[in-house]
Formats: structure tokens, sequence, C-alpha cells
């Protein structure tokens, strides 16, 4: 693929500024108007998105106000946004992306600094994408246009919960999860990593609502709250929700959003966050989104967590009592670094944010927590990239993506995270940590406030670290890594000492040398238990076993929920079906959707099919539309 800087070789000098921004200029200016230039400069690179209907390499859109109502009634966001243009070569035409929009009416500012109205339409939809959202003006220096629409009541990036499926049972509940491509259908814009805007929100809510985004907050009265996001920031990261949340704050500069039944409790199981975001900013640079707080969602959330910047939406389903599952915060914050200051330019490089973001989670772990914690949570990453390569298509096995206009919520695995992770630790390995860790951190320097392809990646990456000590990893080396399907042959595993011994207990169970009763397993901690399981014999693994193991330790009844979802999905390898009873209780408690997709894919497959799909359906409401969609159609519904 060709990039950004080919651009550059052309002589397109305007759109050149994209891989050369200083540092300087990307520190968080205080003004938005300031922001607002620098983000113009960032934005451009060549066209290589194709989930995007955007003209954005010939405009691109610097800042979004939105002036937006919440109404749960009728689970609708409405109301205005206003996009800043910054027009790359003269033109009467912007493109944007939408999904289910409904447009009332679109005016445009031109350079005398009047508003008029403009003509629009939409385009054919495209069932992956949406339909484009074509304005055309009549003058060719339109400086800002307003957009007035209201979202449908099912936007694809949007959950809207009813006071019953929330902890208090008292209040509604809204959030959005705009990554991938879901911004689109509650703002109309540039649905695409590769631009970069700051961006400003009026919310109005009715009253005992507490909306958060993320941005900074400023409440007007007990209906309208203020956002502010003056670093410029992709579409997809823009976030929202609402409902009945309450604040408790870890120090000065961090803090947890919850509802109020589990506040205290996410904020000891998560106190750790502080230490987490000093160890990070020292390792690889200043934290510079000014607060980092959490925001605990409702079960139904679709993903283990989501990097809004300045407020990470983190699932209740990590909230295990003993600090066991807190990796998610350390990942969320890392994307503070990978994934939010230097960012993919498009959904073909993931890697670049969920690997880079796996490896300096990691390193997070292992300077808070110790190096046999970090080595521990290594291999059981590695153990589940091992376990899904062979159900992935060769194309989906390689580090740079070809995605094509597939739904990137079906494409995405653990090979983007996983694999990303094992091939920034064996450059680590082989380069010496000292030498990688300065590597990074002026990678995330040199990038910062960017989006950046694998191209430019690969080339940073020859310049500052193959070259700079020649001899030591090779370009074909890299480009197995990088282009290449499944693991590279000349790779070392994780390894985890902690592990030795859980393996050999199991070894003896299943060798029948030791009862489960008589398992040495006082000592273990969560992620051994998970390995203890993980590694199971799959298919043919007596019902006799499986009844010991479940009377020896009461697996069904784990309130730790990565517990849960390892024994369910062993016992149902084996078609284990006492199981059955407690894992309806899971499936309707909690949406999760690598909690909940893989049991239902299993059952499904299996004489357990009905049984599912009538779990599926009184569940059902109870999830968010993403999650829905997989299962409709695994259940061939609708
Ligand atoms: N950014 C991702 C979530 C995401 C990725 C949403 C791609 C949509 C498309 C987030 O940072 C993430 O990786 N979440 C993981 C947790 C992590 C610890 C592996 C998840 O949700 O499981
Ligand atoms: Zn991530």
């Amino acid at each position: 693929m060709t990039i950004s800087y080919s651009r550059c070789a052309l002589g397109l000098s305007l759109l050149c500024g994209a891989v050369l921004l200083p540092a300087a200029a990307a520190q968080a200016p205080a003004d938005p108007a300031v922001a607002h230039q620098a983000a113009a400069k960032t934005s451009i690179s060549q066209n290589s998105d194709a989930l995007t209907f955007a003209n954005y390499l010939e405009v691109s859109v610097t800042h979004i106000a939105l002036d937006l109502a919440l109404d749960f009634a009728h689970q609708q966001i409405a109301g205005d946004a206003i996009l800043s243009l910054d027009w790359h070569k003269p033109g009467h035409t912007l493109v944007l992306d939408s999904r289910g929009l409904n447009v009332s009416q679109i005016s445009a500012l031109d350079g005398d600094g009047h508003w008029s109205k403009a003509s629009y339409h939409m385009g054919p939809n495209h069932p992956v994408m949406g339909e484009p959202l074509i304005i055309d003006f009549a003058a060719t220096d339109v400086s800002r246009v307003k957009i007035t629409y209201q979202a449908s009541s099912t936007a694809s990036g949007l959950q809207w919960l009813t006071p019953a499926q929330t902890q208090g049972k008292q209040a509604p509940f809204m959030f959005s999860q705009n990554q991938a491509i879901h911004a689109r259908s509650w703002i109309p814009l540039q649905d695409t990593p590769a631009v970069r805007s700051t961006y400003e929100a009026k919310i109005s809510a009715p009253e005992g609502i507490n909306v958060v985004m993320s941005a900074d907050r400023r409440k007007l009265s007990s209906t309208q709250t203020q956002f502010s996001m003056p670093q410029a920031i992709p579409a997809y990261l823009i976030a929202i929700a609402a409902g009945h949340l309450q604040f408790k704050a870890f120090d000065a500069t961090s803090g947890v959003w919850a509802e109020p039944e589990i506040l205290a409790q996410a904020h000891e199981e998560f106190e750790d966050t502080p230490a987490m975001i000093k160890v990070a900013a020292k390792r690889y640079g200043d934290y510079r989104w000014g607060r980092y707080d959490l925001l605990i969602l409702p079960p139904s959330f679709p993903f283990g967590g989501m990097e809004n910047p300045r407020l990470s939406f983190i699932t209740p389903t990590v909230i295990a009592g003993d600090k066991s599952l807190v990796s998610l915060i350390a990942h969320e914050l890392a994307h503070s670094w990978s994934g939010n200051l230097v960012t993919n330019a498009s959904w073909r490089d993931l890697w670049l944010n969920e690997g880079f973001t796996t490896y300096v989670e990691n390193r997070i772990m292992e300077d808070l927590y110790g190096r046999k914690r970090a080595l521990m949570e290594q291999a059981i990453g590695y153990g589940e990239l091992l376990a899904e390569l062979p159900q992935l298509d060769d194309g989906d096995s390689v580090l740079h993506l070809d995605i094509g206009r597939r739904d990137p919520d079906d494409a995405f695995s653990s090979v983007p995270y996983v694999k990303g992770q094992l091939f920034l630790l064996f450059l680590e390995h082989k380069f010496g940590r000292e030498r990688f860790d300065a590597f990074v951190k002026g990678y995330f320097n040199h990038f910062a406030f960017q989006s950046i392809d694998t191209a430019s990646f690969r080339a940073y990456l020859k310049t500052h670290l193959l070259e700079a000590y020649p001899g030591i990893v090779g370009d074909a080396q890299v480009d197995d890594w990088i282009e290449g399907q499944g693991l590279p042959a000349f790779m070392t595993p994780p390894h985890s000492e902690a592990f030795t011994s859980v393996d050999e207990q199991r070894r003896a169970w299943l060798d029948g040398k030791l009862d489960a009763g008589q398992l040495q397993t006082r000592d273990w901690v969560v992620h051994q238990w998970l390995r203890f399981i993980n590694e199971m014999p799959r298919l043919d693994l007596s019902h006799d076993k499986l009844a010991e193991l479940d009377k020896a330790f009461d697996f069904s009844h784990t309130g730790n929920k990565e517990i849960a979802f390892s024994w369910y999905s062993l016992a149902l390898d084996n078609q284990y079906y006492e199981v059955l009873p407690p894992l309806d209780a899971y499936l309707t408690q909690i949406g999760r959707r690598r909690l909940v997709v893989p049991l239902y894919q299993s059952l499904a497959e299996s004489k357990q099919r009905a049984w599912a799909k009538a779990v599926y359906l009184k569940a059902r409401a109870g999830y968010h539309p993403l999650t829905q969609s997989g299962l409709d159609r695994l259940f061939d519904i609708r």
C-alpha cells in the first residue's frame, strides 16, 4: 500500500504536514480555536480507508460543535451539528458518513459570514457503511456547515436502556460505542480515523440524569451540560453516556463514574488507576489528556473496555473483588498513547492501536504487579491466539489486515492484539529493553496527534531501530510479522513458570493420579485457574470428570466472569449440559460480546440450539445492538 509519504514525494506539500508536525505543536492548547488549526494539519493521508464515504482528501472537518437533546421516552438523540471545514482544494461538495440519520435541514456559512440553505441528498445505502450524505454548496468558500438531524432509535452506535435494565432500576441509561464505524449512526461526520477534529457539545437531558462525554465537562444547569475536547481526535473516540451516574475521585485528576449501587465497589477495584498513569507516563512520556476517569457501564456494554479519551468506558464484568482483571484498565489507559495519541489511519492498521496497546498494557502490569503476573497474562493471551488462529481465514491472520468493506465488527480478532504484542516483544527482546523503550517513547512523540498507517510505522522503525542498530533484525523478518500469515517460525512463545505446576496438577488429575480435591490449588491466583481450565481437553472429557471438577471448585457459581466463561466453554465443548441452569442466568445477566457470543455459537451448533435460542430471545432486549446483530444472524432471526 502506498501512503502519506508517497503523496509527499509527489509534491502535494499541503498534505504533507501529516507526518512532520512537530510534537510541540501537538501539546493540548487551552484555546479550542488553536487546537483547531493544529487539527487541520494532521488530518490527511492517502485515502486508504475503504470504510468511509467522506471526500476527506478534498475537505476535512477540523471542529465539531454539537447541540443535542437526549429523549429517553423515544430513545432518540436529536439536534444540530456544526462542522468547521478546511478545504484542501476549491470545491462545492462535502460528502459525510451517515447511517439511518433523519436530516431535516442543512445550512452553510460562507466567507462573508452569511448562513444560507444548502442542498443535500442521501446516496444509496450500503449494508456495512450506511448512506453517504452528499451536500452541495453554492459557493466554494464554505467554512462551516450546520446539519439539523435526528438519529434513529435503533442507531447502531447507541444503546438505550430502560430503568429496569440498570443497577438502580430508577432512571434510564444510554451510551455510545463508536469504534469502529458507528459514530455515523448518531452524528453526521467524516467517520474515518484518518481525520481528526476537536469537538464541543451542549447536551440536554432530563433532571436527575448526569451526562458524561470523552471531553472536559461543565454542568450548566440541572438539564444542560457543556463539553469541550480541545485535542484533535478521530470520530471513533467521540463518546457519550447518560444515566443515574455519580462520581468518586481517586485523586485530583482521576476518578470513577458509576451508578451509585456499584460506585464504591468500582472505586476499590480500580484504586490503582493513578499508579498506572504514573508508571505509563514515566515510561512513555507525559499523559497528555488532562483528566483520566473511568465510566462503569451496565453489563450489556458490548466490549471489555473502550478507550474514549479522558473517560475510558469499562464493563462491570471486570469487577471481580480482587483486582484480578485490572489489566483491562491498564489496556484502556495505554491507548492514551497507542491509539489516541498515535492513531491507526484506517481499520486495516488496527494492530498499530491494539498491538501496541496490548504490549504497553503488559508493561504497565509488570511495573505495578511484577513480572510473574505480566508473564502469566502474556501466556494467557498467547493461548487465546493459538486457539483462535485455526478458525480464521488466512487473510485475517496477518497484522496488516485486508478488510475491504467487510464489517469491521466481524473482521477483528485477537490477531491485531496478541500477534501485534508478540511482534513488539520480539523487537524488545532483539534490541534490548533500553533501546526499545526509547524507540517506543520516541515513536509516540514523533507521531503524537497524528493518524498513521502501517507503512509509516515501518519507515520509522527502519530509521530509528533497524538501521540505527544494524545487523539485529532484517526487513524480511519485519515483513514476516506484518504481512505474513499466522506466527513466524522464528518467534519464541511467552513462557510462564507459574503455569508449570498448574499444568502438572491438571495432568495428574487427568491421568487419574489425583482426585480434584487432592490438587494443590490453595495458592492459585485467577490466572492459574484460567490456565487450569483453558488447557483441559475438548470433546472427550467425561461428564464424571466435569462433575467432579464442578463439585470440588464450584466453577458454575464463581463470581469471576472470566473463570465462568472459561468453565462454560469447556463444559459446552464437552457436551456437559448440567451447566445449563447457571449458564441461563449468566447469559441473561451480561452482554459483553467476548463473554457471550462464543458460548451461543457453541450451543447453536449443538443439540441445545433450541434451548440457546430461547435464552437468547429472553435476553435479547437487554443486549447492545452490536451483540444483537451477530446473534440474530446466528439464530436466523428477522
Ligand atoms: N478499542 C478496543 C475495543 C474495540 C476494538 C471496539 C475494535 C471496536 C472495535 C478496546 O480497547 C479493547 O481492546 N477492548 C478489549 C479489552 C482488552 C483488554 C483486550 C475488549 O473489549 O475485550
Ligand atoms: Zn484496545
